[in-house]
C-alpha cells in the first residue's frame, strides 16, 4: 500500500480491503461474511431504496501510543442501531453479531489504521437495510447488515478551530414524534438542503431548531449542540435529535473535571448568555463556534473572539481524546481494545 498522507486526510470515502456482511432471512441473520467487493447487489424493489428502511451508526478505532487499537463504546452504538432498527421496523441485529462484524472488519483492514499522533482515525460505518421487495408499504421480510471502514480526518476542515453556524427556521430535519431520535438515511436527506445552503453561505453546518415552536436548540447538523457558562455544560433535551455517544460522554466528562451539567431545553436567546459553543459527535468530535448568525432575527452571536477554542471546550477535548486514544486512564470503562 502506498503510505498514505495521514495528516491530511479529508473526513471521506476511502478504498480498504475488505468489508463484511451478514443476511438475514427466514427469521435468522447469517454468519459475518468476508468481501472485498465495494458493491452490493440490490434488488429493484428492495425497501431500503424506496421507503427509507435502512439505519446506520459510527464509530472509530483509534491508534494508541502503544500500538493497540482502541474502540470507543461500541456497545452504544450497537443499542442505537438497535432501536434505530426498531424505529423503523427492520430486524434488529444482536448485539453479539454487531461486535463480531465490527471487530473482524477492523482487524482485517489493521493497516488502515492511522497511526498514533496523526489527527486520522479509523472511521467505521454499520449499515442495515432492508433488501427484500415489497411493493406496498411494509416492511421487509430480509435484511442486509454490512460494515465497511474508512481512514478520515476531522469532519469540519477546520479541526479543532472554531467554525461558523447559520440557524434554520424554514426547513425542518425531523418532528417531534418523527425518527430524528434513530440514526435513518431519511433524517439526513431531509437536513440536505438546509445544510447545503449553509455551505453555500461560507458557514460549516445549520443549528436546526425544535420544529414545534421553532424556540429552542435541537443540533448542529450532524453533531450534538452544547452551551458553556458559569462553569455548566448545557446540551439541548429534545424528541427529535440523535442521543449522541459523545455528548452522553462529555456529560460525564464535565461531572469529572468539575463542571455542573443540564439536559433541558435551550432558548436561541440564551445564545447570548453562553461563553462557549460548540458542536460534538463521534466525526465532529468537538467543533468549537466562533459564530452563530441567526439572519431571520438579525442576531449573530459570537464566541471565540482571539480565534482559539474556550478554555471549557479544550479541557473537555483534551480529556475526551486523551480517553480514545489510550493516553488518559479509560476512568470510565469506555474502551474496548481490539486484539
Ligand atoms: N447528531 C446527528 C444527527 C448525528 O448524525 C450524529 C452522528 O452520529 C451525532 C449527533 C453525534 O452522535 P455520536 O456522538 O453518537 O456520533
Ligand atoms: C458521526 O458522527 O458518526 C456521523 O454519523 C456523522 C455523519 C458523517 C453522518
Amino acid at each position: 500500500m502506498k503510505t498514505l498522507d495521514w495528516k491530511n486526510l479529508p473526513f471521506g470515502y476511502m478504498k480498504t480491503d475488505y468489508n463484511v456482511r451478514c443476511f438475514y432471512k427466514d427469521g435468522k441473520w447469517s454468519k459475518p461474511e468476508v468481501s472485498t467487493s465495494e458493491y452490493i447487489d440490490v434488488h429493484i424493489a428492495a425497501t431500503g431504496l424506496h421507503y427509507g428502511q435502512e439505519a446506520f451508526e459510527g464509530l472509530k478505532a483509534y491508534m494508541g501510543k502503544d500500538g493497540k487499537i482502541r474502540l470507543f463504546r461500541w456497545e452504544e452504538n450497537a443499542k442505537r442501531l438497535f432501536r434505530s432498527a426498531d424505529g423503523v421496523k427492520m430486524a434488529e441485529v444482536p448485539q453479539e453479531l454487531f461486535r463480531e462484524a465490527v471487530f473482524k472488519v477492523i482487524e482485517l483492514n489493521r493497516k488502515f489504521v492511522p497511526p498514533y499522533g496523526s489527527g486520522a482515525t479509523l472511521y467505521i460505518r454499520p449499515l442495515l437495510y432492508g433488501s427484500g421487495a415489497e411493493v406496498g408499504v411494509k416492511p421487509a421480510s430480509e435484511y442486509v447488515f454490512l460494515v465497511f471502514v474508512t481512514p478520515v480526518g476531522p469532519y469540519f476542515k477546520e479541526g479543532i478551530k472554531p467554525v461558523n453556524m447559520l440557524i434554520c427556521r424554514d426547513i425542518d430535519r425531523a418532528a417531534p414524534l418523527g425518527t430524528g431520535t434513530f440514526k435513518v438515511g431519511g433524517n439526513y436527506a431531509a437536513s440536505m438542503r438546509a445544510i447545503i445552503a449553509a455551505k453555500h453561505g461560507g458557514y460549516s453546518s445549520t443549528i436546526f431548531l425544535d420544529a414545534k415552536e421553532k424556540k429552542y436548540i435541537d443540533e448542529c447538523g450532524p453533531a450534538n449542540f452544547f452551551g458553556i457558562k458559569n462553569n455548566t455544560y448545557i446540551t439541548p433535551k429534545s424528541e427529535s435529535i440523535l442521543n449522541s455517544i459523545t455528548n452522553m460522554s462529555l456529560l460525564e466528562i464535565a461531572k469529572s473535571i468539575g463542571m455542573k451539567t443540564e439536559r433541558r431545553q435551550i432558548p436561541v436567546e440564551e445564545l447570548a448568555e453562553f461563553e462557549e459553543t460548540g458542536a460534538c459527535g463521534t466525526a465532529a468530535v468537538i467543533t468549537p463556534i466562533a459564530k452563530i448568525v441567526d439572519p431571520d432575527k438579525n442576531k449573530i452571536y459570537e464566541y471565540c473572539r482571539d480565534g482559539k477554542p474556550g478554555p471549557l471546550s479544550m479541557k473537555l477535548y483534551e480529556k475526551l481524546i486523551a480517553i480514545q486514544c489510550g493516553d488518559a486512564k479509560d476512568e470510565f470503562g469506555w474502551i474496548t481494545i481490539v486484539e
